[in-house]
């Protein structure tokens, strides 16, 4: 294993800051309670934390929208509590990465200031600005993916900007060699202060046709879909110009000692995002975030099948990774209930590649219930009622029985969940029946046997609700199964796999050895077993 990479073997837990944990009462989650937490994280087992965009904002998409990008927001901390939890992380022998949000900026940075006040300011060509349209208007039909025509005329100069986003979020425009190094020399920044690495937002959405041409509309598009998607992104994003600038970020992070690693957020199908990777000669992001878990439908056949695609599209040499939920996609618990999310933490945490984790479903956290009169995220005010809000995925970490679920001695900027006096880490710690205890033996397992964490897979044939893998590292294999349904199913082991040994179930009462003649194996309704493949 000597040249494996922890970003490899490891997995990555992401942590949204202001929900995690509050240390000075203002209700909102900052680093030094971040800093306080971090045992949490060494006992589950993960090797690396991220942290959602922690720089100063007004917050009109709760940090997503920087107005500084070599600082910290005061609601959050200072640089001084931010080297503190570095490390502290680092003490601990946790990796530390920042979220880079390199596509657009706050209107309120410095820069959008200076570029909007004329047509002949510097900065001008730091961000993207057309004239109207011939007959006045927009400049073409591109659509934020906040709902709502992607340009903001702007009366002074008498000419719109472009933000893929919100208005308060304007687009920097990448093929200006200024903003670039300015761009890059934030990275640097942080690299030097000893970050090991930086998930990149939207980095699909970097650069955009020269030409600005019209998107082609969705055929597929049905009201309720969200605005965004009554045309294709076509001209908008994914152009081939953006692979040049992950290979720079690439090789500014190659050039810092002790495997930095960048990790790309892109949606696209799988061909697409393997471009991603970049080439030998020119190295994209480490991991290009994989979606499939997220995206695929719940059911043992359709998993399969993007298992066997994202793998057999991976360039050589390309690491896989897997999510299975983040700040901005319903938590796998409501999407699948809470038998099968037990399921689904063992998929995440046995297939092959880099698992990041989003913080709370190690609880089984469920969406919250957010009342209007609390919706704080500018989606849902946007296009209010079609689901598309994403205050629900990132309610408070419930950490115990206390007033707020011990997250704050405050008023939590978004409510607790209801069952967070239940369902809450302390609690959970000493149920050996709980969510959080099978994550963690999830990633104990993974670094008592190489095989899982970075063995190779193949994929079993299984039939109705099963999905099952191996998992080989020298003379290692390990066999996951999976029921995906509720209905017993009978699995056959490969020949291969001799008499096989129950590592861990699912299920906190299986009877410790299923396996009945070292062929067969029985899953209970919503079962998932880890066999060690044991040769006689
Ligand atoms: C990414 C973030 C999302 C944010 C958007 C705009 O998709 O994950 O939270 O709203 O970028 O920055
Ligand atoms: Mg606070």
């Amino acid at each position: 294993m000597n040249d494996v990479r922890w970003w490899q073997s490891g997995a990555i837990y992401q942590v949204y800051p202001r929900s995690f944990q509050d240390s000075d009462g203002d209700g909102i989650g900052d680093l030094a309670g971040i800093a306080g937490r971090l045992d949490h994280l060494v006992t589950l087992g993960v090797d690396a934390l991220w942290l959602s965009p922690i720089f100063p904002s007004p917050m009109a998409d709760f940090g997503y929208d920087v107005a500084d990008y070599c600082g910290i927001d005061p609601r959050f901390g200072t640089l001084a509590d931010f080297d503190a939890l570095l490390a502290a992380a680092h003490d601990r022998g946790l990796k530390l990465l920042l979220d880079f949000v390199p596509n657009h900026s706050s209107d309120r940075h410095p820069w959008f200031a200076a570029s909007r006040t004329s047509r002949d300011d510097p900065k001008r060509d730091w961000y993207i600005w057309r004239d109207p349209a011939p007959g006045g208007g927009p400049p073409n039909n591109w659509i934020s993916d906040f709902g709502g025509s992607a340009w903001e005329y702007d009366a002074a100069t008498g000419q719109y900007y472009y933000h893929a986003f919100l208005k308060e979020q304007p687009d920097l425009n990448w093929r200006n060699p200024d903003l670039r190094a300015a761009m890059l020399d934030a990275m640097r920044f942080w690299l030097d202060r000893g970050v090991d690495g930086f998930r990149i937002d939207v980095l699909w959405h970097m650069i955009k046709a020269a030409g600005f041409p019209d998107n082609p509309p969705n055929p597929d598009y049905r009201p309720g879909m969200g605005a965004m998607n009554a045309v294709l992104q076509l001209h908008s994003t994914d152009q081939p110009e953006v692979h040049a600038i992950a290979a720079e970020m690439r090789a500014i992070a190659d050039g810092y000692d002790g495997d930095r690693v960048l990790i790309g957020e892109i949606y696209l199908p799988v061909p697409r995002l393997m471009a991603y990777y970049g080439t030998d000669d020119s190295p994209g992001t480490h991991l290009p975030f994989n979606f499939q878990l997220i995206d695929a439908p719940w059911d043992a056949r359709a998993l399969h099948g993007a298992i066997a695609d994202y793998e057999g599209a991976l360039p050589p040499g390309g690491w896989p990774n897997w999510v299975l939920g983040n700040h901005d996609r319903q938590r796998i618990a409501s999407r699948v209930g809470e038998a099968q999310a037990r399921v689904a933490a063992m998929l995440l945490l046995t297939l092959r590649g880099t698992p990041t984790i989003y913080y709370g479903d190690e609880l089984g956290l469920r969406d919250g219930a957010i009342p209007p009169h609390c919706v704080q995220d500018p989606r849902e005010l946007r296009e209010p009622g079609l689901g598309l809000g994403r205050d629900p995925v990132r309610t408070p970490m419930p950490w115990d029985d206390s007033a707020n679920a011990g997250f704050t001695r405050g008023e939590p900027w978004l409510p607790l969940n209801p069952d967070s006096s239940a369902r809450n880490v302390a609690r959970q710690s000493d149920d050996v029946g709980s969510m959080l205890t099978l994550y963690r033996q999830l990633l104990a397992l993974r670094r008592a046997h190489p095989s899982l964490a970075i063995g190779d897979l193949t994929l079993l044939d299984g039939s109705g609700d099963v999905l099952a893998f191996e998992r080989r590292w020298q003379g290692e294999c390990v066999i996951v199964a999976l029921n995906l349904g509720n209905r017993e199913q009978r699995f056959d082991l490969p020949l291969s796999a001799g008499f096989p040994r129950l590592l861990l179930s699912t299920l906190p009462d299986a009877p410790p050895n299923e396996v009945a003649d070292g062929r067969t194996i029985f899953l209970a309704p919503d079962e998932g077993q880890i066999l060690l493949a044991e040769r006689r």
